[in-house]
């Protein structure tokens, strides 16, 4: 994770860099630092804490910097070492004049970090990125040129890497460069950006330049050098980014993540268009290039993801099994990658990221790519590394989130599921035809009940300031629902650190119900259909040890309900298939509460980040 930015060009430096570091908080905030190159001098400025540390320090000291043109700025997930200031980037080497920042692990630091001791580097951090300043210190000695230097480095790399670098000797220039963590080089009128990601440059510029793995890039204020791996020079491929300056704006919301759970009506809606015009006709999906020949060759599907992501996976393989009659697997990536997975040509592996950049779902997808299996991604960033693996590409179009804790881009991974479903069973013919039209007049529906839902949502505040106190939480369910009992809990885990855990309800007598108490909640998600009666009876279980019975359900004209519940959830009542898109936006709304009524910072939880790019 972390986010990294250069600038070379006649901004004001800290301002250029302060605003890009904000628009990649979302992948770190526990410190941050800068480099800024002023007086032929390499500066170094570091912050415990949020962004707003580092800012507050660089507003005192502007005066020490107000003639800059360049420089490198940070912000950090800490990997290795505590979020401390010594282990704040940038990193310098012993001399001063090279300062570094870095996304990624470096995997062999502790060989390096032993070599470069034994030849005279003083370490001052337990991070490993101050190996990567001293390696390059030590080639510039032989080379005095710091491209070459950082040429020579990256080479004794192992791991993954986007790095920065600047040398005050070299004060009019950034060198860059990656291996499996994303850069992006922004090209300005006599500036020139480097980054994590679009977001933090997108204001000043729609021209970029995707890295390579191993490529390094010299910014100067009026040039890109590019070189591959050959340390050959060559010609830039220059990209106009589809982006618009990202608004953040909180839209009149307290959080984002309020703010993004409101959008999730029209996140659905503007999916859907131009995709099923009406139930009765055949979804059009060009995205997913297999015809119905390619189709007939696989005879299983393999569904990579993490997090948030491998429960809309879950959805996706009941969804897609219902329907297709095609089995799939699921399996979080960080699992999939160390295991022998039988995958090959006939396989159809799925990888659903966010971001796009997960590195072990990134992993995985490369990983199944060379076996020769179609790579289907589901992702909110058609420019990721991922979407550039795909064979065929499905942008959710969720618009950018901003809130680490999944919630549009989840209902939006859910409703390219659905899609991708139906769309695969009008191919195969493998699904009667009532049933598809149904399917997709209930997903049409959708957002108005969602929108109805959301505009009632006292008795959720209500439930949510009862439950507030409480350490442990169990959310049950079963079939279609069990991942949306999993995604609740971990919703409510991420930004409440209530101990939140999702069972199958089958299974809690099988362990679990040994926790149950008169102070443990158990929230039953009771949506109509096949399984309905078995939850309620699951949850008697819990009753008759006394648990705090909250349910969650669609279901209006059952008695039992308001006798065996404390707190009874309801939403607009849906068709079974569809009932996780709706199922789930009460559990993001009673995650959200508590922790707001808990005072917790929602939108950034302690520890998390939102693109994970390190395995
Ligand atoms: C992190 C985020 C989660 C996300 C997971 C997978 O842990 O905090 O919200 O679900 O990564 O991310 P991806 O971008 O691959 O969906």
């Amino acid at each position: 994770m972390c986010g990294i930015i250069g600038y070379v060009g006649n901004r004001n430096v800290i301002e250029v860099l302060m605003k890009g570091l904000s628009a990649l908080e979302y992948r770190g905030y526990d410190s941050s630092g800068a480099a800024i190159i002023s007086d032929n001098k390499t500066k170094i400025y570091k912050a415990e804490g949020k962004l707003q540390n580092l800012k507050n320090l660089l507003n005192e000291k502007a005066d020490e910097v107000k003639d800059s043109h360049v420089g490198i700025g940070h912000i950090r997930w800490a990997t290795h070492g505590v979020p401390n200031l010594i282990n704040a980037h940038p990193h310098t080497s012993n001399c001063g004049k090279i300062a570094v920042v870095h996304n990624g692990i470096i995997e062999n630091y502790k060989e390096l970090r032993e070599k470069l001791t034994k030849m005279g580097a003083e370490f001052k951090s337990e991070t490993d990125t101050e190996t990567v300043a001293h390696l390059v210190a030590f080639k510039y000695k032989e080379t005095h040129d710091l491209k070459e230097a950082v040429t020579l480095a990256a080479k004794e790399l192992e791991g993954a890497y986007a790095l920065c670098v600047v040398h005050q000797d070299e004060g009019n220039k950034i060198v860059a460069t990656r291996r499996n963590a994303p850069l992006v080089i922004g090209i300005g009128d006599g500036e020139m950006f480097a980054a994590s990601d679009v977001p933090a440059m997108i204001e000043y510029t729609k021209q970029a330049i995707y890295l390579d793995d191993n490529q390094v890039a010299v910014l100067t204020n009026d040039k890109i050098e590019l070189f591959d791996e050959n340390n050959k020079q060559i010609q830039p491929k220059i990209e106009l980014l589809p982006w618009e300056p990202v608004s953040l704006s909180k839209m009149g919301y307290k959080h984002f993540m309020l703010k993004e759970i409101h959008e999730q009506p029209n996140v659905i809606r503007n999916f859907l268009t131009g995709k099923i015009h009406t139930a009765k006709e055949k979804v059009k999906l060009d995205e997913v290039k297999l015809d119905f020949e390619q189709l007939k060759q696989m005879n299983r599907i393999q569904i990579v993801a993490c997090g948030t992501s491998l429960h809309a996976a879950m959805v996706g393989k009941y969804i897609i099994e219902e329907l297709c009659n095609i089995p799939v697997d699921i399996e979080p990536s960080s699992e999939y990658i160390y295991r022998h997975t039988v995958t090959d040509e006939k396989t159809l592996v799925i990888g659903v990221s966010q971001s796009g950049e997960t590195a072990d779902t990134l992993t995985a997808v490369r990983q199944s790519k060379a076996r020769n299996s179609h790579i289907l991604i589901i992702t909110n960033r058609p420019d990721s590394s991922m979407a550039r693996e795909a064979d065929s590409l499905i942008p959710v179009d969720a618009g950018i989130e901003v809130s680490v804790a999944a919630t549009k881009s989840y209902i939006a991974q859910l409703t390219a599921f659905y899609l991708l479903a139906i769309h695969l069973a009008e191919i195969k013919n493998s699904c009667d035809n009532d049933k598809l039209v149904n399917l997709k007049n209930e997903l049409l529906i959708l957002p108005q009940k969602i929108e109805l839902f959301l505009t009632k949502k006292e008795k959720i505040q209500k439930c949510s300031r009862m439950y507030s106190s409480s350490k442990n939480f169990i959310f049950i369910a079963r079939g279609l629902n069990y991942p949306t009992a999993l995604e609740g809990a971990l919703k409510l885990k991420e930004i409440s650190y209530i101990n939140a855990t999702g069972y199958p309800a089958g299974e809690l007598k099988h362990g679990p119900i040994a926790m149950i108490d008169e102070t443990l909640p158990v929230l039953s998600i009771l949506m109509d259909g096949k399984v309905y009666e078995k939850v309620l009876s699951n949850a008697q279980e819990s009753k008759a040890r006394n648990a705090r019975m909250i349910a969650l359900t669609d279901v209006d004209s059952d008695e039992r309900l308001e006798e065996l519940f404390d707190f009874v959830l309801n939403v607009p009542h849906v068709d079974e298939l569809v009932s996780p898109i709706m199922a789930i936006v009460p559990l993001q709304l009673l995650a959200y509460y508590i922790a707001e009524f808990l005072g917790k910072d929602v939108d950034q939880p302690r520890n998390l980040a939102k693109s994970v790019t390190v395995e």
